[in-house]
């Protein structure tokens, strides 16, 4: 069990992380299919607050491949899964150009509550803090436990960093698989959603070709290195 996993008894201070997050709303899952309940009853951050709902991983489990991304979009806090906006499409389409669909891998997220700031109508992402992310580390940990991975990839320098619990440069770490676990290892790669903001289009294309032979690769690491 972890430490986090008990409350105080008889109404003693609640444990807090360096930010002063109330660690409350932990627990150990069963099952993944626990989780939606339980990212939507999580207060450990302030994030749940403005957002629709939480946005717990979903797909294959167990799974040899975990993606994990950074954070729910406005698309994905109001349909509550994962990578079903903008850069969910062309995950998706890199994943097709892999030779693997969403539902042969697990998708998730460092962070399962949308942290955005509004404009008008309009609901702006914004990166979440370092407290927002350690808080959201235990249901991380949880899905990495339930889903048994041999190989995770973390989209982009948040992921990564969730994953580590410390900072990681993506140009420094990108596609060298690193051990994570006795069972598992780590790989970095990019966020697709940087994808969507190369605006030349030929560097558009050879970013994406990078990216799907990252996702190709890892799939033949995997193969090469059962467990
Ligand atoms: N970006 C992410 O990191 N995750 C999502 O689910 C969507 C966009």
């Amino acid at each position: 069990m972890k430490p986090e996993d008990t409350e105080p008894q008889g109404g003693g201070k609640r444990p807090q992380d360096h930010t002063g997050n109330n660690l409350t709303g932990a627990r150990t899952l069963s099952s993944l299919q626990e989780l939606r309940a339980a990212v939507n009853e999580c207060k450990r951050c302030p994030l749940w607050k403005a957002a629709t709902q939480g946005v717990p991983g979903e797909g294959l489990v167990p799974s040899a491949l975990m993606l994990v991304g950074e954070g729910p979009g406005d698309s994905e806090d109001l349909r509550g899964q994962p990578f079903v906006g903008p850069a969910g499409g062309v995950l998706d389409q890199a994943l097709h150009a892999a030779g693997l669909d969403r539902r042969s891998v697990y998708i998730s997220n460092a962070v399962k509550h949308f942290k955005f700031e509004s404009r008008g109508k309009r609901r702006l992402h914004i990166k979440p803090s370092t407290g927002e992310i350690e808080a959201c580390r235990w249901w991380l940990a949880e899905e990495l436990r339930l889903v048994g991975p041999k190989l995770v990839m973390a989209l982009g320098a948040t992921a990564a960093r969730a994953i580590l619990g410390q900072p990681v440069t993506v140009s420094q770490t990108r596609g060298v698989p690193t051990r994570l676990s006795a069972s598992a290892h780590l790989w970095v790669t990019i966020h697709p959603s940087l994808l969507l903001r190369i605006t030349d289009e030929a560097q558009r294309h050879k970013e994406f070709d990078r990216f799907v032979q990252e996702l190709k690769d890892a799939l033949a690491w995997i193969a090469k290195n059962p467990s």
